[in-house]
């Protein structure tokens, strides 16, 4: 594997969490014209829907001056039963340089171990999603300028979520504290849990999650509106934060059901903020990537 890929956000130290985030701090300043010094060929295969990640990662590698092709399985031989490895093996034969994959597989990446070019993670089934982790990392680092003693509530479908598990690993790295809320079917047994009305009081960071329908094996049984009064962000509980507190969600947001549609863009949201910063996390990631330190 390339050693400049970025596959958990656990392979990555401390430091060089926080060399990410200060590189994707100076591309939001006075650094946001800088281009890959050499012309790079970059693919975005998306096994799996995306809007986000998809058009993010294509918005950093347009502005760092890469060339750039989205791929989609329809239409190509992945219908006519061509594998990961082939398919990913074929895009660096033809002469890629580096590919962004969301797949739906947890670590579909083991199977690319003998790649030589950068792959970069963009969301493997239920396990990791770093760049989303890194962002959400970003905008916390952005709202109190440091990770010590920062108190992360994560509620929801915790146990569906790759951006739980991520968030995690990245804040217990980085010397803040986490504790989970929501449903008792989607909690994880060793996990901190803390209900969700002392949770929202407690947090400095409120970080609800998506419902995954889509990953569930039978419907949960709770209409929209029971879930948003039982464990989602309504206008009581956003009045019972903190002063400073910040309301978080990865998105696609269900509206009324996680958060209270006039929620989404109150005061303490950063939803918006934290998909601006995607782009720019994406763009450090693709800096590293090609092995480049300086500016
Ligand atoms: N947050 C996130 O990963 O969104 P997309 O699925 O739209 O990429």
């Amino acid at each position: 594997m390339n050693k400049n890929s970025l596959l958990r956000i656990g392979d990555l130290s401390k430091k060089e969490i926080m060399e990410i985030l200060e590189d994707a701090n100076v591309f939001g300043d006075i650094h946001k014209d800088w281009q890959l010094p050499q012309r790079k060929l970059i693919a975005n295969l998306f096994f799996e829907p995306s809007t986000r990640t998809h058009y993010s990662f294509a918005s950093a590698e347009h502005q760092l001056g890469a060339k750039v092709e989205n791929f989609s399985p329809v239409g190509t031989s992945v219908e006519k039963g061509e594998s990961l490895y082939d398919t990913v093996k074929t895009f660096e034969a033809i002469g890629f340089d580096a590919v962004v994959i969301r797949h739906k597989e947890n670590e579909y990446f083991k199977e690319l171990e003998s790649l030589e070019i950068p792959i970069l993670n963009g969301g493997d089934g239920s396990g990791n999603h770093p760049t989303q982790c890194l962002l959400d990392m970003l905008t916390i680092y952005q709202e109190f300028g440091t990770f010590e003693g920062i108190k992360v509530a994560i509620i929801g479908d915790i146990l569906h979520s790759r951006v739980a598990a991520s968030n995690k690993e990245a804040i217990e790295i980085l010397g803040g504290e986490v504790v989970f809320s929501g449903p008792e079917q989607w909690r994880r047994e060793d996990w901190p849990y803390m209900d969700i009305d002392e949770a929202v009081k407690w947090a400095d960071v409120v970080m609800m999650l998506r419902v995954q329908n889509e990953r569930h094996s039978e419907a949960h049984g709770m209409s929209d509106e029971e879930y948003l009064n039982s464990y989602g962000m309504n206008e009581r509980r956003y009045k019972a934060m903190k002063e400073n507190a910040i309301l978080m969600h990865p998105a696609p947001v269900n509206r009324g059901v996680e958060i209270q549609s006039e929620l989404v863009e109150a005061p303490k949201s950063r939803i918006f903020k934290q998909m601006s910063n995607g782009v720019l996390v994406r763009k450090a990631v693709i800096k590293r990537a090609f092995g480049y330190k300086e500016f």
